[in-house]
């Protein structure tokens, strides 16, 4: 009987799998969360989903970073003056960057791990293993959520290497941060 698990976990197709398995097993609330009390909005009570810390990056993780950080120094932010690289790395290898690219519009922004992404797909890549971030800031800075949706979509559960200009802050895989995705397969 096939692993599902070991099936994610591998260097193959990620896009295969089960997801939110572990997301059904755990209580839809938890005491103190932030969906407690009539203010949803609570930040005090808010907690970021565990990640390794940066004690656990390999040195191919610091490759990849260092590609991230290479693609950041083109980022074109203007507006927000928050610059931002992404390094995708293909299951071949093929390390592909990508930067955040801002406009007078705002809203037609384009993340940097969206402008990896469709850079890749569109030099016939299909099948990925991982993705750096990289960001001039202390904690993680985690792709957001339309980058998660579009990173599932095409990538499956990649593992997620997150960093700053002095090196790796840490290490999450996609499902933990989009545990219950809508995806292709609910469209029957
Ligand atoms: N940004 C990214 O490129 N990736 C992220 O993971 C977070 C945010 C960009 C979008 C925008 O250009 C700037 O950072 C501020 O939100």
């Amino acid at each position: 009987m096939p692993d599902k698990k070991a099936d994610r976990r591998g260097g193959g197709d990620r896009r295969t799998g089960s997801p939110g398995a572990r997301a059904s097993r755990e209580p839809a609330t938890t005491p103190g969360d932030r969906r407690s009390g009539s203010d949803r909005r609570d930040d005090a009570a808010w907690q970021p989903v565990s990640i390794e810390t940066a004690a656990a990056a390999s040195d191919s993780d610091l490759a990849l970073l260092a590609a991230a950080a290479d693609a950041r120094t083109r980022a074109q932010a203007a507006y927000s003056h928050f610059q931002v690289g992404a390094a995708l790395e293909t299951a071949d290898g093929v390390v592909i960057g990508g930067c955040n690219i801002e406009n007078a519009t705002y809203g037609l922004t384009l993340c940097a791990e969206r402008v990896a992404l469709v850079k890749a797909l569109s030099d016939g890549h299909s099948i990925f293993t991982r993705i750096a971030v990289v960001a001039d800031t202390e904690a993680p800075t985690p792709p957001c959520g339309p980058c998660r949706q579009l990173l599932w979509e095409y990538c499956g559960d990649i593992d997620i290497i997150l960093g700053n200009l002095n090196g790796p802050t840490g290490r999450v895989r996609l499902s933990a941060l989009l545990p219950m995705p809508f995806d292709r397969r609910l469209l029957g």
